[in-house]
C-alpha cells in the first residue's frame, strides 16, 4: 500500500497539471496523478476543443504519459478539480483505467475543502468488460 506520503506528493502533483488544464468551454478544470507499480508518478489534465466531443479527460492524458514511457500497471491515482465536491473519473476513464489496473489499484479523490474519499476499483466500477472475457 501506497503511503500517505507519497499521496500528499501526488495530490500536489495533480492540483499543479490541473493548473495547466485547458478547460475554456467547461471551467472545470481537473488533474490526476498516478503512481505505477514501479513507483514512477504520471500527471495530466484535461484538454477541450471547440468541437466539444473531442475533448480529453485528465485522466486519459496521464495514462497516455505512462504508456509512452513503457508502464502498464498503476497503483493509485489522484484526481483533483475545481468543483467544491470530489470528481469521481467518467464511465469512461473508469473503462480506461481498468485496462491497466493493478489488482490493489485506489483511486484517492481530494475535494477543496480538504475532504478525502478512498475507493478501490471494484466499488467504482463493480460488473466491468474487461480483457478476460476476450481470452
Ligand atoms: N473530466 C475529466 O478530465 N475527468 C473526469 O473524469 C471527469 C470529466 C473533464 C472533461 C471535461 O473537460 C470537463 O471535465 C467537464 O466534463
Amino acid at each position: 500500500m501506497t503511503d500517505s506520503q507519497e499521496i500528499a506528493v501526488m495530490l500536489a502533483q495533480a492540483q499543479q497539471a490541473k493548473q495547466q488544464a485547458y478547460a475554456p468551454y467547461s471551467r472545470f478544470a481537473v488533474g490526476a496523478c498516478l503512481r505505477t507499480e514501479q513507483g514512477r508518478h504520471y500527471c495530466g489534465a484535461n484538454m477541450e476543443n471547440a468541437s466539444y466531443g473531442l475533448s480529453v479527460c485528465a485522466e486519459a492524458g496521464a495514462l497516455l504519459a505512462m504508456v509512452v514511457q513503457g508502464e502498464r500497471r498503476v497503483t493509485d491515482v489522484v484526481i483533483v478539480s475545481d468543483a467544491p465536491g470530489f470528481c469521481p473519473p467518467c464511465g469512461a476513464c473508469r473503462q480506461r483505467l481498468l485496462e491497466f489496473a493493478h489488482p490493489q489499484l485506489t483511486i484517492h479523490l481530494f475535494d477543496q475543502q480538504g475532504g478525502y474519499q478512498a475507493l478501490s476499483m471494484v466499488e467504482l466500477f463493480p460488473f466491468p468488460f474487461d480483457n478476460s472475457l476476450l481470452k
